[in-house]
């Protein structure tokens, strides 16, 4: 019998830290933006209520926004929605907190954290009315398959983390990864399937994110899933 029991379990890390080159603007942002725009995390949980100046009502997050197109347009374009990206790629944060500053963007916070770390200590449940996971990790080894972020147990965390009816929206151009969420989605009772017509206008639109370019470039075909929450 295995002694490590489930709630002890420690799932290998979605990501691997880029260094990636950083540029001279990129620099400066994560110098003199950051604290203006990236929330900070401390011990208790981050009180989103406080975290913005505006009076918007509801909550997205973009999770693993990478270099912030899709997070940028989206905060621009519905400012009566509030956003947050979280990331871990510097570069990809640095050139985020220069597009808030041009846009004069007040709808939007970073916060620099694992997901998983993140929802497991510093979120309340019921706090994100949409998460969107555009092109998570594909790990498209079998052996990396364990680091893939969307599995049974990251959806029951998002569960916890979504309003009651909150939404899921995710894209991925590897077919297996596509296929493997649906299956947890499907096996679980937590979740009812969305018909894509009915998706917000704010993720009708969005741009092709740097990932998806790269994708498309390469044949592979962008894949989506919709999955609204479901509160027994
Ligand atoms: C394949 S890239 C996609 C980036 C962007 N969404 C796009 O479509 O261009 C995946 C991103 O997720 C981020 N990521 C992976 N695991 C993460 C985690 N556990 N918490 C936060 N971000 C994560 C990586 O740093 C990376 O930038």
């Amino acid at each position: 019998m295995s002694l490590i029991q489930k709630n002890d379990y420690d799932p290998p890390k979605s990501y691997v830290l880029r260094k990636g080159r950083i540029t001279k603007a990129q620099k400066r942002a994560l110098t003199n933006l950051k604290n203006l725009h990236v929330l900070p995390i401390e011990t208790k949980k981050i009180d989103f209520t406080k975290a913005f100046t505006t009076s918007n009502k509801t909550l997205v997050a973009d999770v693993g926004f990478g270099s912030g197109a899709s997070l940028v347009y989206m905060a621009e374009n519905y400012r009566n929605t509030n956003f947050v990206g979280i990331e871990l790629y510097t570069p990809g944060i640095g050139s985020t907190l220069n597009q808030i500053e041009n846009r004069g963007l007040n709808n939007l916070k970073i916060i620099e954290s694992d997901i998983r770390e993140l929802l497991q200590n510093y979120i309340e449940n019921e706090t994100f009315d949409v998460m969107v996971f555009l092109y998570p990790d594909p790990w498209p080894k079998r052996k990396h398959h364990k680091r893939r972020l969307l599995s049974e147990d990251f959806l029951e965390l998002l569960h916890k983390k979504l309003v009651p009816e909150g939404l899921i929206y995710c894209k991925t151009d590897w077919k297996d990864y596509y296929s493997q969420i649906k299956k947890e989605f499907f096996l679980s009772k937590d979740w009812q399937k969305e018909n894509l017509r009915s998706l917000p206008s704010v993720l009708k639109s969005l741009p092709k994110t740097n990932y998806e370019k790269k994708a498309v470039r390469e044949g592979r075909k962008p894949r989506e899933l919709f999955y609204r929450k479901i509160s027994i």
